[in-house]
Order: structure tokens, then C-alpha cells, then sequence
């Protein structure tokens, strides 16, 4: 099985895990990257509304890849504006596995999972896992249980 991981990051947290699980489950990486930054406040705003912001070239097309693990931190309770664009610019997913991860500060509810379930639900795709890790945990390497579980996942 050949699984793509595409991760945005702002501040390394999330891309810290998605290479450790890339060499684990030997899968290739592409990182979402915005073309400009934005002030914290408008970061939150795009995040609450949903919106998207141009990202620069990266790997959209699943077509050589039977599976996609999506990840990213939590913003404002959701998706950041990258990942809004990431999803949208995605193609030939239909049939194929997905799994989704996201990294946060606190225990709060979040939306973000959901979003990236639901818009991937409703391409086609089949939904194997998820995982949320505290920004703290990553920090202080205390997450290689779930990290390891949600890793069984892609290993053939
Ligand atoms: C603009 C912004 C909004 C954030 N909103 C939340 C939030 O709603 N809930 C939360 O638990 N953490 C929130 N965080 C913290 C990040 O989700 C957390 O630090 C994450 O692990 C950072 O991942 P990264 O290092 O890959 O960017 C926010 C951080 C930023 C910069």
C-alpha cells in the first residue's frame, strides 16, 4: 500500500509526528505550505470561517497512491485555511483510504477531525483512522502508544 502524508505545520509539532510516521510506515510526504503568513487574529478568523488561502505546489493528486493521511493542528477549533485549500484542490481520491491526525493545545472541542472526515467522506474515500495528540505530550515524547496504534494501520 502506497500512502501519502500531507501535512501543514506552523510551528513543527504536527510535521515533528507526520515524519516520524512517514519513516515508520515508509510513506512519502508533502508539506503544505501557505503562500503568505497572517497575522494571528486573521488566522483564527479564516480558520472560523472556513475560508482558504492560496498554498504553494505540493502533492494534490492521489493517483499513484492507494491512501492519504491528512494532518494538522487545531486552529480556532478547526481546520486552518490551508488544509480548507489542500482538500479542495485534491484529486483521483475516490475508493481510497484516508486517515486524518491533528495536534492541539488543550482538551477542548474541536472540529477539525469532522471537517476533514466529512469533505473526504463525501469524495469517495474510506475512512480507516484518527488520532489527536496534545501539543505537550509531542513535546515530552509522551505519545508513542496512540502513536503506535494509529500506525498499525498502514503497515502491510
Ligand atoms: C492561530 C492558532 C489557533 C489555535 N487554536 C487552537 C485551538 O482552538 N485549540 C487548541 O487546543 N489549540 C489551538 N492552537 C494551538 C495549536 O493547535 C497547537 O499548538 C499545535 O500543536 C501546533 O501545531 P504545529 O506546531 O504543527 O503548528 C492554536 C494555535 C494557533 C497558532
Amino acid at each position: 500500500m502506497k500512502t501519502l502524508i500531507a501535512c501543514y505545520s506552523y510551528s513543527g509539532h504536527t510535521l515533528k509526528v507526520a515524519k516520524k510516521l512517514q519513516k515508520k510506515i515508509n510513506a512519502d510526504l508533502t508539506e503544505i505550505k501557505t503562500e503568505n503568513d497572517k497575522w494571528y487574529l486573521f488566522k483564527i478568523w479564516d480558520s472560523f470561517r472556513a475560508n482558504k488561502v492560496p498554498i504553494k505546489n505540493c502533492t494534490t493528486d492521489l493517483m499513484n497512491y492507494d491512501g492519504l493521511i491528512l494532518c494538522c493542528p487545531v486552529w480556532a477549533g478547526r481546520t486552518p485555511a490551508a488544509i480548507n485549500q489542500y482538500l479542495y484542490e485534491l484529486k483521483n481520491v475516490k475508493d481510497k483510504q484516508f486517515a486524518v491526525f491533528v495536534t492541539s493545545e488543550g482538551n477542548k472541542s474541536q472540529k477539525a477531525t469532522i471537517q476533514m472526515r466529512e469533505y473526504l467522506d463525501a469524495q469517495g474515500m474510506q475512512f480507516v483512522g484518527q488520532m489527536k495528540l496534545w501539543t505537550k505530550d509531542i513535546d515530552n515524547g509522551k505519545c508513542s502508544e496512540i502513536f503506535n496504534i494509529f500506525s498499525m494501520k498502514f503497515i502491510n
